[in-house]
């Protein structure tokens, strides 16, 4: 115990209650009083997730590596998990296997999750590719959005005109999933629309180079007098511009990431635009 000026005593000890201050004059010159500190569960600062569906794929695997060398926390969900190749990314991406078509064997996949990328697609039978389109991306939409994901990027597909008759079940699949996203991800949702995709795809261990066909290809589209999106172009079949897989990825992790990225379709040309734009 101290005295203080006007006589009172005051404890030095910071367990025990002090008597209320009546009025100014009654202030006492009582020494600093440091609280017993408290844990507090403050939570971690946030850190952007993302989760890749079909990041073993061609278009998805050029998307693990663009995330994971931009430093996100990544993780990627497929039918048959890790890939078979030696490239040093593989190692920062969390592997799961899953079926989106099967209910909820993949769901715990979503835990944490702030973004994702899906990339699941592909061609077979009409009533197929209605399902590995359309369907499997739908229960991951719903599945995505009750988990409180924030941004959702879809691959999609460019028209192709008379393809489109031919690949109706791969077609109608896409469009499905897409109203799907802009209905569940209204404010961030973005679906990416590419034609012909190139660049390198693993196949096994096997690295194929599949920009030699689609690089020149772009630079003959890209200087085009028929480059349009307009449905009534008679050359709209034919012209839509191959792009890059690099670009492709860059933009949809983007997209994923970006808070401010404009939530709806990004054409082929908009996937070109927006990939020449450097990083924010
Ligand atoms: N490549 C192009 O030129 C091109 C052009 C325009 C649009 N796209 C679109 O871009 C997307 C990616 O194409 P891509 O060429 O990268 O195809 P891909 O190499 O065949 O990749 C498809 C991915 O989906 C996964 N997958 C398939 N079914 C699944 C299921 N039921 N559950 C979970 N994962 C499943 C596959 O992995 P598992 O087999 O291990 O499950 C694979 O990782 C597709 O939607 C495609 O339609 C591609």
């Amino acid at each position: 115990m101290v005295a203080s000026r006007n006589g009172r005593y005051l404890s030095t000890d910071s367990n025990k209650v002090h008597e209320p201050f009546k009025s100014d004059s009654d202030k006492v010159d009582e020494p600093f009083k440091v609280e017993e500190a408290e844990t507090v569960n403050v939570p971690p600062p946030p850190t952007e997730k993302l989760l890749v569906l079909g990041g073993n794929g061609f278009v998805g695997s050029h998307i693990c590596k663009e995330a994971v060398d931009r430093g996100l926390h990544v993780a990627s969900l497929s039918r048959s998990g890790r890939p078979s190749i030696n490239d040093s990314w593989v190692n920062n991406v969390t592997w799961h296997q899953g079926n989106l078509l099967s209910s909820d064997s993949w769901t715990e996949a979503l835990n944490g999750v702030t973004s994702v990328i899906s990339c699941v697609g592909g061609f077979g039978s009409q009533s197929y590719m209605y399902k590995i389109n359309g369907t499997a991306n739908i229960n991951a939409i719903r599945a995505a959005s009750e988990t409180g994901v924030k941004r959702y990027v879809y691959i999609s597909a460019a028209d192709f005109g008379l393809a489109n008759y031919l690949l109706q079940g791969y077609y109608e699949g896409k469009r499905a999933a897409e109203t799907e996203l802009l209905t569940k991800f209204a404010y961030g949702g973005v679906i990416l629309r590419p034609g012909f995709i190139y660049g390198t795809r693993n196949v096994g261990s096997v690295k194929l180079p599949l920009g030699v066909i689609g690089s020149p290809l772009e630079m003959e589209h890209g200087s085009s007098t028929c480059k349009t999106t307009q449905t009534d172009s008679p050359c709209r079949a034919l012209v839509y511009s191959p792009v890059k897989v690099t670009a492709v990825a860059k933009v949809a992790v983007r997209a994923a990431t970006d808070p401010v990225f404009p939530p709806g379709v990004v054409d082929v040309y908009g996937i070109m635009r927006y990939s020449q734009q450097r990083a924010a």
